[in-house]
């Protein structure tokens, strides 16, 4: 039987990565996290809920309580396992919490992901190693592309972007966030222990991945926090532009269908950009109305006139190289689907916190 390692198991990537390996392809997998997300995000961050539904629900499952920045512990845990592939999920994801916990945020997202290369280096060097990169590598530089404004949202005016943002957009010279940037150090490493030393890695430069099992808060996890405050008649507030700004979404499940695409035909130092592409593409404003429609009840929202700084106003994933290289795979969750399903999950966990 195979082995996987998930480190973030218990965070919205990690666990439905974890739930797809272990369920549906028969692996038998180890997850790595430390609730590190109630840390940096408080109660409403607390994940361990999710670990319980992983330990209850995937056969054979095993969770280890570790933190990332803890090298000879993450280099002592590998060599133990030698694990079938890597999926390397745990971060500080928020770029505005980043500014707050600069070393903190460096150290998880920079420095983690070398003690986990390293590890793999030294314990399975010929295993695939996958690891959760981020739009924000690319910075503000999308904010340069001319932009037309419509009804609802924000596109692209200039026709090479029609399909989106690809790979061989410019990482460098632009505006990324601290979190931006500790990211750009991981990927590029990631990338380097796949051109230098040869090992199956690849970089998935993250859109907007959500899902039914985020733990949304307002700074990180945008759909999943739009709808929980729709549900539970919440203020959201929007940063900027409009409520007109951009977003791809894709739902974690495909994440994890082309992470299981990757490991069973691995290339070395890959990059794509994962998202839901310009067909599960909306507005904050259009956000709105998916979440009015699906549950019902009227988006409670306030405008502040300043966005977030290195916020895209535009963004949307190319997604031709990702169905080059794997065609088996494809977006197969639409956006009104993923609103559906997080807010039925949202109004569930709401009634049950109101019978509590
Ligand atoms: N969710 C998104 O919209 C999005 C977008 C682009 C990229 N990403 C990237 O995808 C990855 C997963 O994101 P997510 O939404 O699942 O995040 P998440 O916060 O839901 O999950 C991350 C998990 O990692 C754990 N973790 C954090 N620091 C740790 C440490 N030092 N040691 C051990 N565990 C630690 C957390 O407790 C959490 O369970 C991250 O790398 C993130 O930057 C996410």
């Amino acid at each position: 039987m195979k082995t996987l390692l998930v480190t973030g198991s218990s965070g919205l990537i990690g666990s439905e990565v974890c739930a797809h390996f272990g369920t549906e392809l028969g692996y038998t997998v180890h997850g790595l996290d430390n609730n590190q997300r109630a840390a940096f995000f408080g109660a409403q961050g607390d994940n361990r809920w999710n670990q319980r539904r992983l330990e209850r629900d995937i056969p054979g499952f095993v969770h280890h309580e570790l933190d990332i920045r803890e090298r000879e512990r993450v280099v002592a845990l590998v060599a133990e396992l030698r694990p079938d592939a890597i999926v390397h999920t745990a971060a500080q994801p928020s770029h505005d919490l980043a500014a707050k916990i600069p070393f903190d945020d460096f150290d998880t997202n920079a420095a983690g992901t070398l003690n986990l290369l390293e590890a793999a280096r030294r314990g399975c060097p010929e295993s695939p190693f996958v690891h959760m990169s981020t739009n924000k590598v690319y910075g503000d530089a999308p904010n340069r592309i001319a932009l037309t404004e419509l009804a609802t949202r924000w596109d692209y005016a200039d026709p090479a972007y029609a399909r989106g943002i690809p790979e061989t957009f410019s990482i460098d010279q632009s505006k990324h966030s601290l979190f931006g940037a500790s990211k750009v150090a991981a990927d590029v490493m990631v990338q380097e222990y796949g051109r230098y030393f040869g090992m199956p890695t690849c970089c998935l430069r993250g859109g907007c991945l959500t899902g039914p099992n985020h733990s949304g808060v307002e700074l990180h996890g945008f759909l999943s926090y739009l709808v929980k405050c729709n549900v539970e008649a919440r203020k959201y507030t929007v940063f900027g532009y409009g409520g007109k700004q951009v977003r791809d979404n894709i739902h974690s499940l495909d994440v994890a269908r082309f992470i299981a695409e990757f490991v069973a035909a691995p290339r070395a130092g890959e990059v794509y950009n994962l998202g839901g592409g310009k067909g599960n593409a909306c507005s904050i404003l259009e956000a709105f109305a998916l979440a009015e429609r699906h549950t019902g009840k009227p988006q409670v929202h306030a405008y502040v006139d300043a966005p977030r700084a290195g916020d895209h106003i535009c963004y949307y994933s190319d997604l031709g190289k990702m169905r080059a290289h794997y065609p088996r795979w494809d977006i197969t969750r639409s956006l009104d689907a993923i609103v559906g399903e997080i807010a039925a999950a949202a109004l569930g966990r709401h009634a049950d916190g109101m019978r509590a």
